[in-house]
């Protein structure tokens, strides 16, 4: 079988850590889309033109040092403004979806375009001042140098730069089911989207 789970929403809603865990939980494998845009926007970082950065990118380079800064973060949505970048990632992510097994992808257009068919489609999101928040604390316990107004207004410059941008733009797709997680635990954020995926997976796929 091949169920495929697509999980969007902005910046720091949580996905990540709830598409991981619902991996888990259910013996997916997990690809977090972001790390595709966010090595493209370090690569861009070290002098290199967007486009041949996509074309030329390799699994390892996902692996490789820490992708997950606040720089990283928003040259990764400049990057993924541009039609040829997306699109060169296409198929690394279609065929990561189809993994037998199952497979969860998480990112910004995952329900709307990569995955139009997906099985299940989740649409993570809460309130600018909650991510931020949450963004802030993971970004302090790693001893960046970041204040909370910084993050908040990363925040706020990267959802409107995802949202407005012409190429698949961040939206929810007709049939996600949204998934606010302002008011929620990691925990109970985890159960909810545990329980909307038993619902819809098929028994016996
Ligand atoms: O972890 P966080 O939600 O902050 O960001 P991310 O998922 O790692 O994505 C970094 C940036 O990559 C986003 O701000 C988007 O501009 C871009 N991205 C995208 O355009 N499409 C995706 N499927 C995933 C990420």
């Amino acid at each position: 079988m091949s169920l495929t789970v697509a999980i969007d929403g902005p910046a720091a809603a949580g996905k990540g850590t709830i598409s991981k865990a619902v991996a888990a939980h259910f013996g997916f494998s997990h690809l977090d889309t972001g790390l595709l845009y966010r090595a493209v926007g370090r690569r861009t970082l070290q002098g290199l033109n967007p486009v041949e950065a996509a074309q030329t990118l390799t699994a390892e380079e996902l692996e490789q040092g820490d992708l997950r800064t606040a720089e990283i973060a928003q040259a990764a949505s400049k990057v993924a403004v541009v039609p040829e970048v997306r699109a060169a990632l296409v198929d690394f992510q279609r065929a990561f979806a189809r993994r037998a097994g199952g497979a969860v992808l998480d990112g910004r257009d995952i329900g709307t375009v990569i995955c139009p068919n997906a099985d299940i489609k989740l649409f993570v999101t809460a309130s600018a001042e909650v991510r931020a928040e949450r963004r802030f604390l993971e970004l302090e316990a790693k001893g960046a140098e970041v204040t909370r107004d910084q993050v908040l207004t990363d925040v706020r410059e990267r959802d409107a730069r995802d949202s407005e941008r012409s190429a698949a733009p961040m939206k929810a797709a007709d049939d996600a089911i949204l998934l606010d997680t302002s008011d929620l635990s990691i925990e109970a954020a985890l159960a909810k989207a545990i329980e909307i995926i038993e619902k819809v997976r098929p028994t016996n796929p």
